[in-house]
Parts: structure tokens; C-alpha cells; sequence
């Protein structure tokens, strides 16, 4: 019988920022495909977190770092490595934050803190991962990019300038990376309901303003993000190669 080409068992996969959100829908997703995923966030509850799916009957485990801190993702690192005797398929380069100030008045510390998680994490992560994908001869890269990493917003300079940066290192990686086996992608998310966006959820000027122009006319969920998650982990993706696929309810068409 021919394989399923979205089949995705016998594959390890490492999700950042899985504790919830977006990520605890793509790891979910990609466990329900049926790889090992090892779920990493610095909510030290993540580890319960992985329990749920073992308690549906799939592959996890979670591992707590805070991908903020140097130190902590070389650490990271070692012990996935090890966990993993250095067969990592899947990485998905996902965790990160917002930190909303007018342009005026955006303090260098929270500029520092954006950059550092959204854009220099994923490239440390992403290279790390490479070379180990690079000597297996085979490796999917998954990184988070956003609806903003082409259309900016407003309060949210640092935000919107790691995601244009995260559409361009994957583009730059995928280019040296791709006769090497290694594909590596972006999923530019919508408008989504998780918590990095209560603020715009509570501001009902805003959140009415944006729900008008979503052609889907709703927001998206974690759910949402798992078939794009789990295609581009897969085999049926291999000759997908730097692009940025939006999940965003059609909001990047208007
Ligand atoms: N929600 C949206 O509308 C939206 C849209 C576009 C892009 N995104 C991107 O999707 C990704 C996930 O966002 P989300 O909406 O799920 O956010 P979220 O706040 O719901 O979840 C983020 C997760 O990352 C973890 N995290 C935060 N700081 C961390 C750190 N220092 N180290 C390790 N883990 C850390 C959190 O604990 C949390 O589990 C982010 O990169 C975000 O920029 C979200």
C-alpha cells in the first residue's frame, strides 16, 4: 500500500512555546500525525501539558527552558540531543512575545526582549537544528512568522520588525539549506485567539475594526494552525522550499 504522504510516525519533532496557543496546536497536530513530539516553554507546567496527549494515546513529552536566555537554550540543546540520540526531523521555532509601546516611547529593553525571543532564538534553534538535520541527510524547519511580517501594525515596532526578519532568515537558510535535504518554511499566522492577544480581544474599538476585515469573518483558533503545521513537516512538502504560508482567515488578500 502506497504511504501516506502526511504520515508522520517515526518522526521527532520539538515545538517551542507548546504550553499553549498556537503551538500547543501545531504539537497536538503533529502527535495526532504521529510523531514524538518533545513540547518546550518556560511555563514549567508544560510537562503536565504533554501528559494530555499521552493521555489521548500519542508521543510527548515536555521539556521547560526559557528560550530568552542564552545559557538556557544551550542547555536545551544537550538534552534534546540526547533525548533524541541527534534524529531531529521536525522544528518548529514557534515561542514568542508582544510587548505593545508607541514608537515614541518603546524602551530599549523591550526591544531587546522582542528581538532576542521572536528573531535571535529562532535562528539559534534553527541553525542548531540544521546542522543536526544536515548530517541526517533530512529535516523539516518550521518557524512562526506572522501576518505582520509583511503588513505592519501600530504600538508594535519590535513585534512587527522580528517578523519581517524571521520571513527573511527563512528565505536565506532555505537557500543554502535546500540541495542539503532541509526544508525550511514560515507559517504566517492571522488574527488568532490566544492570549498574546488579550489586549486587542478587550479593546472592542480594535478587535471590531479587525474582525471586519478578516474575509473568513472570525478569528483563527490553535486548531487552525496544524494542517499547515503538519504539511510542512511532512513528506508531501519536500519540494516546498522558503515560502511563508499564511493561516489567517484570508487577511493578507484584502
Ligand atoms: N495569536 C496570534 O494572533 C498570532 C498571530 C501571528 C503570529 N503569532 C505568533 O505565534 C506564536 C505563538 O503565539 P501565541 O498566540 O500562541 O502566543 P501565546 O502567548 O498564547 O503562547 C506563547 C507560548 O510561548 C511561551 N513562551 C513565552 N516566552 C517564552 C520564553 N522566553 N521561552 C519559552 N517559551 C516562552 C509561553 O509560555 C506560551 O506557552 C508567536 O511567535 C506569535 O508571535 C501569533
Amino acid at each position: 500500500m502506497k504511504r501516506n504522504p502526511f504520515d508522520l510516525t517515526g518522526k521527532n519533532a520539538v515545538v517551542t512555546g507548546s504550553y499553549q496557543g498556537l503551538g500547543w496546536g501545531m504539537a497536538e497536530g503533529l502527535a495526532q500525525a504521529g510523531a514524538f513530539v518533545i513540547l518546550v516553554d518556560v511555563n514549567p507546567e508544560v510537562s503536565q501539558k504533554a501528559g494530555q496527549l499521552r493521555a489521548q494515546g500519542l508521543l510527548a513529552e515536555g521539556l521547560c527552558a526559557d528560550l530568552l536566555e542564552r545559557a538556557d537554550r544551550t542547555r536545551l540543546k544537550a538534552a534534546i540531543e540526547e533525548r533524541l540520540s541527534g534524529k531531529l526531523d521536525i522544528m518548529v521555532n514557534n515561542a514568542g512575545i508582544q510587548i505593545r509601546h508607541p514608537v515614541l516611547e518603546f524602551p530599549m529593553e523591550d526591544w531587546d526582549k522582542v528581538i532576542e525571543l521572536n528573531l535571535t532564538s529562532v535562528f539559534d534553534l534553527a541553525q542548531w537544528a540544521a546542522r543536526l538535520m544536515v548530517a541526517l541527510g533530512k529535516g523539516k524547519i518550521i518557524n512562526t512568522a506572522s501576518v505582520n511580517s509583511l503588513a505592519a501594525g501600530v504600538y508594535t515596532v519590535a513585534y512587527c520588525a522580528a517578523k519581517g526578519g524571521i520571513m527573511q532568515l527563512t528565505k536565506t537558510m532555505s537557500n543554502e539549506l535546500s540541495s542539503l535535504g532541509v526544508n525550511v518554511n514560515c507559517i504566517a499566522p492571522g488574527y488568532m485567539a490566544t492570549p498574546i492577544n488579550t489586549a486587542l480581544v478587550e479593546d472592542e474599538k480594535r478587535f471590531a475594526e479587525l474582525s471586519q476585515r478578516i474575509p473568513a469573518k472570525r478569528w483563527g483558533q490553535p486548531q487552525d494552525m496544524a494542517g499547515a503545521a503538519i504539511y510542512l513537516a511532512s513528506d508531501a512538502s519536500d519540494y516546498v522550499c522558503g515560502i511563508m504560508l499564511p493561516v489567517d482567515g484570508g487577511y493578507l488578500g484584502r
